[in-house]
């Protein structure tokens, strides 16, 4: 069976588990997290980056840290996963879904305007597949308004718009460091990128239980006291031992990742040409990071029977989200702005496929000739 994905792996991380278990601190901000921290504070050009469970956890820590509150909107796309709704939503406000742009799968930035209102509170840009959102525009457009704006780059490390690394862009970034993303804090894991720097004290004392225990530690205070709500947000010391193995090779990762994504590109380029299927599109200005190669089939019946054919080969391609705005959930918390013109048709005809750090050149060949003899 050729997975459809695979947790990396990349030799180094036992070596540094072990150095966090002999250093007799395994709970969070130990040194791990500082380096890990520090390199992407260095890496992506953050004010502070702060290591949480996960990207669920980033974007809950968001909402609070924006004082979201019962009435507010926020809007985002509706292909997306369930957290970028549910953090905003936990605080008791709407998610309003604009519809999302063909090219890229991004929230279209040219149908935001229209859904804004007196109650709306911040945009959240999701980076599909690693793929930058048109971020100058939705920037002007909060400016604008006077709205926040959290970008979700769960699948967008490492990846740039015109030069800015992705989660660098808004006034807070949410990456995950699940094992589906691109680097894995050993299954779990997530960071909470502040750039506006006047939200950094109270990020710290939201993700330290509502303390300042942050401070404390520093030095900076000689004692710590409940200052305002929070909740536990910080990762193991062991976890980011185990992603501090992937950051330090985090290039090496994203050459073999883009590598696999121009290797199926040039496959199904031919396909493509003949109007059988259709490619990603990544625009001038963004730099990808592989995060994913999805192909889009003629409506969902060919989808499905591609699918089907895969998996009597052995190989697991896997479809994406159901728009949040269909589910009963996004019925009950959301509404869609506008006409769902994109939304549920494309992601209808969207299927991804194995790509992993640790896929064998082998194993992608059969996947590619295997969806040849499926075309053929
Ligand atoms: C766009 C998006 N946002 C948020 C998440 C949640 O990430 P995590 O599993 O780290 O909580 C995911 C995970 O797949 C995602 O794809």
């Amino acid at each position: 069976m050729i997975p459809f994905n695979a947790p990396p792996v990349v030799g180094t991380e036992l070596e540094y588990m072990q150095a966090a278990m002999s250093s007799g601190k395994l709970c969070g901000d130990g040194g791990f997290t500082r380096r890990c921290q520090q390199w992407m504070e260095q890496h992506f050009g953050s004010h502070k980056v702060l290591l949480t469970p996960s990207c669920t956890a980033s974007l809950e820590m968001a909402a609070l840290l924006l004082d979201i509150k019962p009435g507010d909107e926020v809007i985002m796309p509706s292909f997306t996963f369930v957290s970028t709704a549910n953090a905003f939503v936990l605080r008791g406000a709407k998610a309003v879904f604009v519809d999302v742009r063909p090219d890229t799968m991004n929230i279209d930035e040219t149908k935001i305007e229209a859904a804004i209102t007196d109650k709306t509170r911040a945009i959240v840009p999701v980076h599909y597949a690693g793929v930058a959102c048109e971020m100058d525009t939705i920037m002007a457009l909060a400016k604008k308004y006077n709205l926040y704006v959290v970008e979700d780059a769960a699948q967008g490390v490492m990846s740039t718009y015109k030069g800015k690394a992705l989660g660098t862009i808004g006034h807070i970034g949410c990456f995950s460091f699940h094992e589906t993303k691109n680097y894995t804090a050993g299954g779990e894991g997530g960071a909470t990128l502040i750039n506006d720097p006047s939200l950094i004290e109270r990020a710290e004392i939201i993700r330290e239980k509502g303390t300042n225990r942050s401070q404390f530690f520093r030095g900076q205070v000689d004692k710590y006291t409940w200052r305002d709500i929070g909740s536990s947000y910080l990762m193991a010391d062991l976890q980011a031992a185990y992603l501090w193995g992937q950051l330090e090779v985090a290039e090496q990762i994203n050459q073999r990742r883009l590598e696999l994504w121009h290797n199926y590109y040039q496959a199904f380029k031919t396909l493509a040409d003949s109007g059988r299927i259709e490619l990603p599109v990544i625009p001038a200005n963004c730099r990808q990071n592989a995060h994913m190669f999805y192909v889009k089939l003629k409506n969902v019946e060919d989808r499905t029977n591609f699918i089907s054919y895969l998996k009597e080969a052995e190989i697991m391609a896997v479809f994406h989200y159901i728009p949040l705005h269909a589910c009963p959930a996004g019925e009950k918390y959301g509404v869609f702005h506008g006409e769902d013109r994109y939304t549920t048709k494309e992601s209808d005809r969207l299927v991804r496929l194995p790509l992993f750090y640790n896929m064998t050149d082998i194993n992608q060949r059969t996947v590619i000739s295997t969806i040849l003899s499926y075309f053929a």
